[in-house]
């Protein structure tokens, strides 16, 4: 099954009032991770790609203006019964994040987490968002990937079958998500489940001539 806006629609309906008190726990590790290697400084600008129930704005620091772009209204409707937190709301775009929503090179920085692998076009997703960053800017990404090199196994393929009904894909890799993007690895660490998933930190480089 190929991962669609249609069925992310339906899906992350079904998930929208139960994501925040079942797997959303289990993810808490990984957010912190990114957030943390961000280091976002007052003032500065972050863009949420597929933002959801807003897990991660409450870890943010006070002073940064944060935008959150999801393709689902029942994911976006949530966080109103736990936010406001003092000092960080949320400016909510509702759109297919597979389009740039924001202004090109309007943010600091970008947060990619568990997005990568539900959105149909992960790449597009990942070359469209880096486009907003400035030149000097930064991104997260938190998810599970494949792995780089060698062919992905039959058990991974089966299971991806169940994963994908769920709303989420076990066989995407990294590698491909960063081709053609104006961005490099700075640095990368294994995260939960016994390192299924992966925390990576990302650095604008426009000289890498992607779009
Ligand atoms: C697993 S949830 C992760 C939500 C949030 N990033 C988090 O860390 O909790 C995946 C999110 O991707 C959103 N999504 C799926 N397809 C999308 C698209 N084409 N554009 C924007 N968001 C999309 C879903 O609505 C859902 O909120």
């Amino acid at each position: 099954m190929k991962m669609t806006n249609r069925w992310n629609r339906f899906i992350y309906r079904l998930w929208a009032p139960v994501y925040d008190r079942t797997v959303n726990h289990i993810f808490l590790p990984g957010r912190i991770k990114t957030i943390q290697l961000l280091d976002l400084k007052p003032g500065e600008r972050v863009l949420l790609v597929g933002v959801g129930t807003e897990a991660d704005p409450p870890l943010l620091p006070e002073e940064v203006t944060t935008v959150g772009v999801d393709l689902s209204p029942d994911m976006l409707a949530r966080p109103r019964s736990k936010l406001p937190l003092p000092g960080r709301s949320v400016i909510r775009l509702q759109g297919d994040a597979q389009n740039l929503l924001v202004e090109q090179a309007s943010f600091d920085a970008a947060i990619f987490n568990l997005i990568l692998s539900v959105i149909p076009d992960g790449r597009l997703c990942m070359r469209e968002n880096l486009r907003a960053l400035k030149p000097e800017g930064r991104a997260v990404v938190f998810d599970k990937f494949a792995p780089d090199a060698g062919g992905i196994s039959a058990l991974r393929r089966f299971v991806n079958m169940f994963s994908a009904l769920f709303g989420t894909e076990i066989t995407r890799r990294f590698g491909d998500m960063l081709r053609g993007s104006r961005a490099q690895v700075i640095r990368q660490d294994t995260s939960i489940l016994r390192g299924m998933y992966s925390v990576f930190l990302l650095q604008a480089n426009p000289s890498l001539g992607g779009r």
